[in-house]
């Protein structure tokens, strides 16, 4: 059946600026490109695939002091860097992991000054002389956290590379007074993903852990 002028299936006219018709493929080929300058466009100047990364003692770096669970380190970093990278790369702390690299995983999160923070989107400089606890710091083989040995017993994790962060984000859960009930977790804890779907563990080791996390000093 051909579609007549009311019916809305009906092609409608190409129109181009100013009302005037325009061709489709002139339209795409002018959206195409429009979108290719917008997006270079957006790029900063020195983030380009082909710029060197910059020596962190010349232009670009920049010296910080971070405290990164109770010790201070003066660092020469190149002022562009994530938190997540100096931690991973400079301090040789790799307990927390890079997954997405944009803020969607939560399987960098660490604390800073007590509040969880997905450390690959801040700025290391922008840590300078603030408190930072990575899963490293929350506690030790012989003596682990709370949440630590919670984790464990509920086995809320398989392959292990979400849980830094879980354990992390179930910290600052905890801290924030979002972990009373499995569905308050179940919302709270959502920015960390499992891709081995250990969620009921995790839920229930965050809520075994609330109370002991609760009463230890402020990490
Ligand atoms: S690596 Fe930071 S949120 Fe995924
Ligand atoms: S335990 Fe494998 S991604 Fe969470």
């Amino acid at each position: 059946m051909s579609a007549t002028p009311e019916d809305p299936r009906a092609e409608q006219p190409e129109s181009g600026f100013l009302g005037r018709p325009l061709p489709r493929r002139r339209f795409l080929a002018l959206t195409t490109a429009g979108a290719a300058s917008l997006s270079l466009a957006r790029i900063p100047a020195g983030f380009g695939a082909e710029s060197p990364a910059p020596d962190p003692q010349g232009a670009g770096g920049c010296k910080v002091s971070l405290v990164v669970n109770g010790h201070t380190h003066e660092l020469w970093i190149d002022g562009r860097s994530p938190l997540l990278d100096v931690l991973r790369d400079g301090l040789m702390l790799t307990g927390a992991k890079k997954g997405c690299d944009h803020g969607q995983c939560g399987a960098c999160t660490v604390l800073l000054e007590g509040r969880r923070v997905n450390s690959c989107l801040v700025l290391a400089q922008s840590c300078a002389g603030d408190r930072i606890t990575t899963i490293e710091g929350l506690g030790t083989p012989e003596a682990l956290h709370p949440m630590q040995a919670a984790f464990l017993r509920h086995d809320g994790f398989q392959c292990g590379y979400c849980t830094p962060g879980q354990i992390c984000s179930a910290v600052g859960c905890v801290l924030e007074g979002h972990a009373r009930e499995p569905e308050q977790v179940g919302e709270f804890m959502s920015g960390n993903l499992c891709r081995c779907g250990a969620y009921p563990n995790i839920r229930a080791a965050v809520l075994e852990a609330a109370e002991a996390t609760a009463s230890l000093p402020k990490p």
